[in-house]
């Protein structure tokens, strides 16, 4: 499985990724405009920092066929390998990304609010699907949704992998762990949250405190 960053804070980036096993970074229009910096600067900054095999996606922001195609291939052309343009499942972005896809470029559908938007998508060949699993559980299970789309790709055998996005809880990623989820994209706070347990630290503590007070010292080797 896949884990992607849902971010283009650029230090949280590199603080995970030396702790992590970073996939990528993912990104939208509204996650950049909450950098404050123009979105060039944050875009040069993930292609300057990313390595070759780590994947960046960068959303469109057009709307029209023309304007998303356009900007599909600027995406493309940022890095040599593994760069993805994310174009939302709209009837101008769907028709995109049938275009985009026989021309061989690298798409993720995003903005899927269900599984049979996501599998449309995944009949026209888009490399990821990304399915809004939080904001889809304001209209139900969004969990159970996701888990549906998962399951009608691989039923139907098509290549599409489902990175599962918009993640307000740990939980909710859990649950597609365990499903089977090829990729999810979770934003900092949610993989601190995956990290830490206060239970972790107070263990290490006691084998401290044990260890200093029979050695003398913090070491395992004086
Ligand atoms: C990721 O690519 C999505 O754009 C993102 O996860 C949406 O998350 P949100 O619902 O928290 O805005």
């Amino acid at each position: 499985m896949e884990l992607i960053i849902d971010t283009a804070d650029i230090e949280a980036i590199k603080k995970l990724d030396g702790i992590l096993s970073i996939a990528g970074v993912t990104t939208n229009p509204s996650i950049i405009t909450k950098s404050g910096k123009a979105p060039e600067q944050v875009i040069d900054e993930l292609v300057a920092y990313l390595k070759p095999e780590q994947k960046l996606f960068v959303q469109v922001v057009a709307r029209d066929f023309d304007g998303i195609m356009e900007e599909t291939r600027a995406i493309c052309a940022l890095r040599p390998a593994n760069t993805y343009a994310k174009i939302p499942v709209t009837r101008e972005g769907l028709r995109a990304i049938k275009a985009a896809k026989a021309e061989g470029l690298n798409v993720l559908a995003t903005s899927i609010y269900t599984p049979e938007q996501g599998f449309l998508a995944a009949l026209s060949g888009a490399d990821y699907l990304a399915p809004y699993c939080n904001r889809m559980c304001n209209y139900g299970d969004g969990v159970a949704r996701v888990i549906d789309l998962i399951r009608m790709v691989e039923t139907q055998g098509l290549s599409s992998k489902v990175i599962a996005a918009s993640f307000h809880n740990v939980e909710q990623v859990h649950q597609l762990i365990l499903a089977g989820v090829p990729a999810v994209t979770v934003p900092p706070a949610i993989a601190e949250a995956m990290m830490d347990h206060p239970g972790t630290d107070s263990a290490v503590d006691d084998f401290t405190a044990d260890w200093q007070k029979a050695y003398g010292r913090n070491t395992l080797f004086s």
